[in-house]
């Protein structure tokens, strides 16, 4: 019974994922699901007020864990959080791990990526005759990465162990890898690996919003023992941890609540087209 509308721009925006259901402390002032080119958003858009700043949520597997990494409507999720003013995206999502020294619980926040996608997913807006590229060297934004290390490290002894850097590997999923890709992964030089950053940190680049990753490890991928991942286990670290994931989450926005947004470091990387070609709504 929230109201459907929030009458200012929103500059920062949390997308939630698996054990990231919700944030706790931030008043809820309106729940909005706006329609775009790309359909709807996967869950309304909960707009929540920290000392008078607005931030938006996305669940990014909907309300009730309903879309699969690979069937997220991850255009449509970026395009509705750029609509309603969003420049900066915190994104969750669990990992496995592949290095021993990433323990299940830890935090890592990554600055690459692999794209082991299979294109399956829509990937770009930039497509029908609206034609762009963008740099995408540095698939996060750095500014937002040394916000949530230097956060990390104030919690330091509360029981979070952060890793400040790593290559994320993305797979297509929703199987988990065989044994011989784990290993292949790891002679890259991965550190984790998840479903999920892919499309949506380029389609955050191409809608010219500032994009971390927080990666919580909730398992060993099957490199690491003669077993398969278990998703019990997944569920059982994520719930564990679940608590210093929402701290963690909670610092980071009190301190980006507390910058003027204009300071951030707005898509510097951009090159090339401007998201101006492509409307949003
Ligand atoms: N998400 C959590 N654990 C994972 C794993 N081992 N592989 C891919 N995605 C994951």
């Amino acid at each position: 019974d929230l109201p459907g509308h929030f009458d200012r721009p929103v500059h920062i925006a949390v997308i939630g994922g698996t054990g990231l259901g919700k944030i706790d402390g931030y008043t809820p002032v309106a729940a909005i699901n706006p329609e775009t080119p790309w359909g709807l958003p996967s869950s309304p858009i909960q707009i929540l007020e920290h000392n008078g700043v607005p931030i938006a949520f996305l669940a990014r597997h909907g309300l009730h864990h309903q879309f699969a990494p690979h069937e997220v409507p991850a255009r449509a999720n970026i395009a509705a959080l750029r609509h309603i003013g969003v420049r900066t995206i915190i994104a969750f999502s669990a990992v496995g791990s592949l290095q021993e020294e990433i323990k299940p619980q830890d935090f890592v926040v990554p600055d690459q990526v692999i794209d082991r996608t299979k294109g399956v997913r829509p990937f770009t807006f930039f497509e029908g005759g609206v034609v762009g590229h963008v740099g995408f060297a540095d698939p996060f934004d750095g500014g937002l990465a040394d916000i949530v290390r230097s956060c990390a490290s104030h919690m330091d002894g509360e029981g979070v162990v952060l890793h400040p850097k790593g290559t994320i590997i993305c797979m297509e999923g929703p199987q988990f890898s065989t044994r011989a890709e784990s290993n292949m992964y790891r002679s890259w030089g991965g550190s984790v690996i998840n479903m999920s950053v892919l499309p949506e940190a380029k389609l955050a680049r191409e809608a010219e919003i500032a994009y971390q990753m927080i990666c919580m490890s909730t398992d060993y991928d099957c490199w690491h023992s003669s077993e398969d991942v278990d998703v019990a286990m997944v569920i059982r670290n994520m719930e564990a941890n679940g608590r210093n994931a929402k701290r963690l989450v909670g610092a980071v926005l009190d301190q980006l609540s507390k910058q003027e947004h204009s300071n951030l470091v707005l898509a510097k990387h951009w090159e090339g087209a401007s998201s101006g070609a492509v409307k949003f709504m």
